[in-house]
């Protein structure tokens, strides 16, 4: 049985991570209070003495708009924090597995998927910072798997706050009777957390590298929130989902991974559907609709 630290694993993707293979491996969970990241010494003792084989590495400062707010709070955890644990994890021998982001791609101009090989231009401080990481952790670890995930979603937990995802965003809109405003011009993969969860052990013996990490999606953030909508309710969504040709008037926002690499690098392990074909399973194999 493989040892697996986990760092960040009361998170969204670290408790699901946990649930889901807490009988398959030896987990390691310390809480954030337990070790620190920022924290390079405590780090470092932490993977001395527990050696674990694999170290998942989750905790960030996930936030987008707090990151705008806190650069330099930013900059300690999503770069300092990750550098230090990929340092730990390599001198100790352990596999370092890291979620960086779509957000690298917010300012690229190109249409269609993006691969992994276009440069890349991020706007926002999380974006940079992820970026920075990708690059400070395949420096002190070649052999680091970086994975740039994209926006998740999940059905919404009993006991846990309500996460501000794709889907929550959608039931919020409707329960509340209030219109929701979706971008035309903004094309991103939404993933289902379970399609995450499964793949992320596959990614274990992936060579050292960047690799997308999500669903791809070739329709638009409008045409995506409407058509899981009619999967939901059946009727027409446009008493809620409103399309908003404003956001993005320069150029369109594309997010869109070409998640081709991670499949033929895992030998057709790590497969992702479509975005609308994650939607899709997920109404089907849930009890959100119902
Ligand atoms: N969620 C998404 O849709 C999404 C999309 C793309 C990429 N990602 C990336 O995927 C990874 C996991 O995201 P997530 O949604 O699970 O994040 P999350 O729910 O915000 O959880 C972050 C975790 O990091 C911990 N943490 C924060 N600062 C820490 C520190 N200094 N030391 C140790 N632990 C610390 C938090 O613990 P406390 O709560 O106790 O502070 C929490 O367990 C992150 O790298 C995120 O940037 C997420």
């Amino acid at each position: 049985m493989k040892k697996i630290l986990i760092t960040g694993a009361s998170g969204f993707v670290g408790r699901a991570f946990v649930a889901r293979w807490l009988y398959d491996c030896t987990l390691l969970i310390p809480t954030h209070g337990e070790l620190d990241i920022t924290d390079e010494y405590s780090v470092d003792g932490y993977m001395m003495a527990h050696t674990p084989d694999v170290v998942l590495h989750l905790a960030a400062l996930s936030n987008t708009w707090y990151c705008q707010q806190h650069p330099d709070e930013s900059f300690l955890v999503n770069v300092v924090g990750s550098e230090n644990v990929a340092r730990a994890a390599a001198r100790y021998g352990a596999k370092f597995i890291f979620f960086s982001s779509d957000q690298v791609y917010n300012g690229n101009k190109e249409c269609g998927p993006l691969s992994e090989d276009v440069p890349v231009y991020p706007v926002n401080h999380y974006g940079c910072h992820k970026l920075e990481a990708e690059q400070r952790i395949a420096a002190v670890s070649p052999n680091a798997v970086i994975l740039r995930a994209s926006w998740m979603y999940d059905a919404p937990q009993q006991g846990t706050a309500m996460h501000a995802d794709f889907v929550n965003n959608i039931l919020r809109a409707v329960e509340e009777e209030r219109p929701l405003s979706m971008p035309v011009r903004e094309y991103r993969g939404i993933t289902w957390l379970r399609d995450v969860v499964e793949n992320l052990p596959h990614t274990f013996s992936l060579q050292g590298g960047v690799y997308n990490f999500g669903s791809g999606n070739s329709v638009n953030s409008y045409e995506t929130a409407c058509c899981f909508y009619e999967m939901l309710y059946g009727g027409d969504a446009s008493r809620i989902i409103l399309p908003d040709y404003e956001r993005y008037p320069v150029h369109e926002r594309n997010l869109s991974m070409d998640n081709d690499k991670i499949f033929r690098a895992s030998g057709g392990s790590v497969c992702f559907p479509s975005t609308i074909d994650g939607l899709r399973l997920f109404v089907e194999m849930t009890s959100v609709a119902r």
